[in-house]
């Protein structure tokens, strides 16, 4: 079932709303309540919209109110579109809290029945474009992974951008990819957009790498799919991504009993093709703050002004929608 170009801009108007929800929250140190405004307004615009659609993975479950919760039906239910839904309110909580770039609200949609279905947990990443596809793997040490990026893209190892998530787990890493001579872009969050990045051929960044969140993940997924890139990926638990304490422990025995009902192996290396199964996809992200290629939200007394990138998987097509919304 294609994704008619009207249901992909309705959906796209879900990360709209979603993002000028949270744009109130910009600078004001509340992550919680940003978080809340755009899941509420996400929830109410998927509402509206005609079709089918159930979140395959988000970040919540069922009793995480307020979240769009895994196994959530939204929209009107009334048409024959049903969709699979991949969902992140805010991607970059913290960013909107301390008003600084490169937050987005996100959202993926797919055919039905063609998203992976696995719990909020953690997942490395391995992501690259298209002219890197089929190249590296996450069976491969990284060391490995740059050499063949190399050849693939024939650049040398110096004029390699690798992008990856500033978090202490990745320090021994990106000691790793400086050594070798990679140039490494650290980004404090936000690794759909990190990905978004390495995908497009006109930005400088030949791959993202690193340990982040499941939902973003698959997400991510959708536009590698999407555009022609490609992405490895594995599910990782709790203690593996933020250390053994009893508490990591208990989360990561409860994301593998989580894993085996839906059906998802903790560990096992994911292609693509494992991860979205189908080429009738789309992917909708609106900026909150600046995050390039999209400008941020503009605000003044009169007009509050959007930028939100859509991809469209049937026909690998990509498109800013600029919108004015006058007050
Ligand atoms: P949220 O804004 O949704 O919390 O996500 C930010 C983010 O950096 C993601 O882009 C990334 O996948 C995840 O958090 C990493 O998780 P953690 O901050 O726990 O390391």
């Amino acid at each position: 079932m294609k994704i008619s170009d009207e249901l992909a801009h309705a959906i796209a108007s879900v990360t709209e709303v979603a993002a000028i929800a949270a744009y109130d929250w910009v600078g004001k140190q509340d992550k919680n309540a940003a978080d809340l405004a755009a899941v509420e307004a996400m929830r109410n615009r998927l509402n509206e919209i005609d079709f089918q659609g159930k979140i395959v993975i988000g970040e919540g479950e069922i009793d995480d109110a307020p979240m769009l919760y895994i196994g959530e039906t939204v929209g009107r239910q009334q048409s024959n579109s049903s969709l699979d839904i991949a969902v992140d309110p805010i991607d970059g909580t913290r960013m909107v809290a301390c008003n600084e770039p490169n937050a987005i609200a996100v959202l993926a949609a797919a055919e039905a029945g063609s998203l992976l279905q696995a719990p909020d947990m953690y997942m490395e990443k391995l992501v690259v474009g298209q002219q890197a596809k089929g190249v590296v793997s996450l069976d491969n040490p990284l060391e490995t992974n740059i050499k063949l990026l190399s050849s693939a893209l024939n650049k040398p190892i110096e004029q390699l951008s690798i992008s990856i998530l500033d978090k202490p787990r990745h320090q021994h890493i990106i000691h790793r990819l400086r050594s070798q001579g990679v140039n490494v872009i650290t980004m404090p969050d936000g690794d759909v957009l990190a990905s978004l990045l390495a995908i497009l051929p006109q930005h400088n960044i030949d791959m993202m790498y690193g340990i982040g969140g499941a939902p973003e993940g698959v997400i991510s997924a959708v536009i590698a799919k999407a555009l022609g890139g490609d992405m490895h990926s594995r599910l990782i638990t709790r203690d593996q991504a933020k250390g053994n304490s009893l508490e990591n422990q208990k989360f990561a025995e409860q994301e593998r009993a989580r894993c085996q009902q839906m059906g998802a192996e903790v560990g096992q290396i994911l292609t693509l093709d494992n991860v979205v199964r189908s080429q009738n996809i789309m992917f909708a992200a609106t900026a909150i703050t600046p995050a390039s290629p999209m400008a941020g939200i503009y605000n003044d007394l009169y007009v509050k002004t959007t930028e939100t990138l859509l991809i469209n998987g049937h026909n690998k097509s990509l498109k800013l929608i600029k919108n004015h919304y006058y007050q």
